[in-house]
């Protein structure tokens, strides 16, 4: 690997760690980039890693490594530090703590290393509920939920949440789980109370939600000064484990092809992903998009199909949320998102 590719994997991700408010690791992230460029221990540690570490997101794997020890409990002298484990985000006196890690458990840092960092951003439903309620308002009918690359399964049971969108109040009063974002632009179809009529997944590594090495995993990759984000996440999987849906381990254009072929009649497939089209080599998502347009090719009113989107566009911070409908197979931008579900800016789409 390149040092000066890795030099810039640790300038970009300070940067999005300071975009996204995580200051913590933005001065770790920072700290990093000084060791590299002094050939420090982090420099030495990736050296025989191989491959884009730009590309692979390195740095996040490296702090998820180094994360997921602590969550473990076997960092205590690093766990002071870290919000995620009650401690105070001091990122100079974290310094020495986070290389003892390093230095302690090479092994477990190295095996982290080999895979890609793994979230499940339950706040994303904020900016995937309008989709939702927009086609149940234009289909009337019960939705067949079909989400690719869906992790743990955790936005699969958006409909059982609850939601502050700015000043719009939606969903389960009762809910374990307060999904809260700024709103910009008029409400979300808020009188649309979808029936769901199943819920399925797939990801090519999904996280089982009953085995704790696998959700500490999880959590492993929210950064460690932002714990609301890992206390949302832990109760969303305990709300995932009252009535876990059915997550497959499978890649996503092979699978959807399976779930496409027979669709019942009198309900809406509902295809969706957040943050996962930018992770599918270009002909899978080749594969996707043929396999909808076929089936939509099919679709009809009483048998319709939906392909909702919560993706990032390339651009720092840029998400967009697009929905495509058919029979017709109008394709709108629904709204502007956030990486992480903070934010939403609407577009008007009760008036069609
Ligand atoms: C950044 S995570 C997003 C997870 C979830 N959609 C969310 O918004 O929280 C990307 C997910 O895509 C999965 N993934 C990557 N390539 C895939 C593929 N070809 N087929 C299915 N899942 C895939 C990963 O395993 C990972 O769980």
């Amino acid at each position: 690997m390149d040092r000066a590719d890795l030099e810039t994997a640790f300038r970009l991700q300070a940067g999005i760690c300071q975009y996204l408010g995580s200051p913590f690791y933005q001065a770790l992230m920072t700290t990093a980039l000084a060791d590299v460029r002094a050939d420090g221990r982090v420099a030495q540690l990736l050296d025989g890693w191989s491959g884009d570490p730009v590309r692979a997101f390195l740095p996040l794997r490296l702090f998820g490594a180094v994360h997921e020890i602590v969550l473990a409990g076997a960092a205590p002298a690093l766990a002071r530090y870290y919000p995620t484990m009650g401690g105070t985000a001091d990122p100079d006196a974290a310094w020495p703590a986070f290389l003892d890690v390093l230095v302690q458990h090479p092994d477990r840092v190295h095996e982290t290393l080999q895979r890609f960092p793994q979230t499940n951003e339950v706040r994303r439903s904020a900016g995937l509920l309008g989709g939702f309620l927009e086609v149940a308002r234009r289909t009337g009918l019960p939705l067949r939920l079909r989400e690719l690359g869906c992790s743990a399964g955790l936005n699969l049971q958006w409909r059982r949440y609850r939601y502050r969108l700015g000043p719009h109040v939606w969903g389960d009063r009762d809910s374990g789980v307060a999904i809260e974002a700024e709103w910009d632009g008029p409400p979300p179809h808020l009188a649309s109370l979808p029936e769901i009529e199943s819920r399925a997944g797939c990801d090519l590594d999904p996280r089982p939600i009953d085995d704790e090495n696998a959700v500490r995993r999880l959590e492993s990759y929210v950064w460690a000064d932002q714990p609301e984000r890992l206390q949302q996440l832990r109760a969303a999987i305990r709300v995932a484990r009252e009535d876990p849906p059915r997550v497959d381990h499978a890649s996503a254009a092979e699978w959807l092809a399976a779930e496409l072929s027979a669709p019942p009649p009198g309900v809406c497939t509902v295809v969706y992903h957040s943050s996962v089209w930018n992770y599918l080599p270009p002909e899978e998502q080749d594969r996707v998009r043929g396999h909808l347009e076929a089936a939509g090719r099919a679709a009809s009113a009483g048998q319709p199909l939906a392909w909702l989107r919560h993706e990032d566009t390339g651009e720092l911070g840029a998400v967009e949320i697009r929905l495509q409908l058919w029979p017709d197979g109008e394709e709108r931008l629904l709204g502007l998102g956030h990486p992480h579900g903070r934010r939403v800016e609407w577009y008007e789409t009760t008036s069609r």
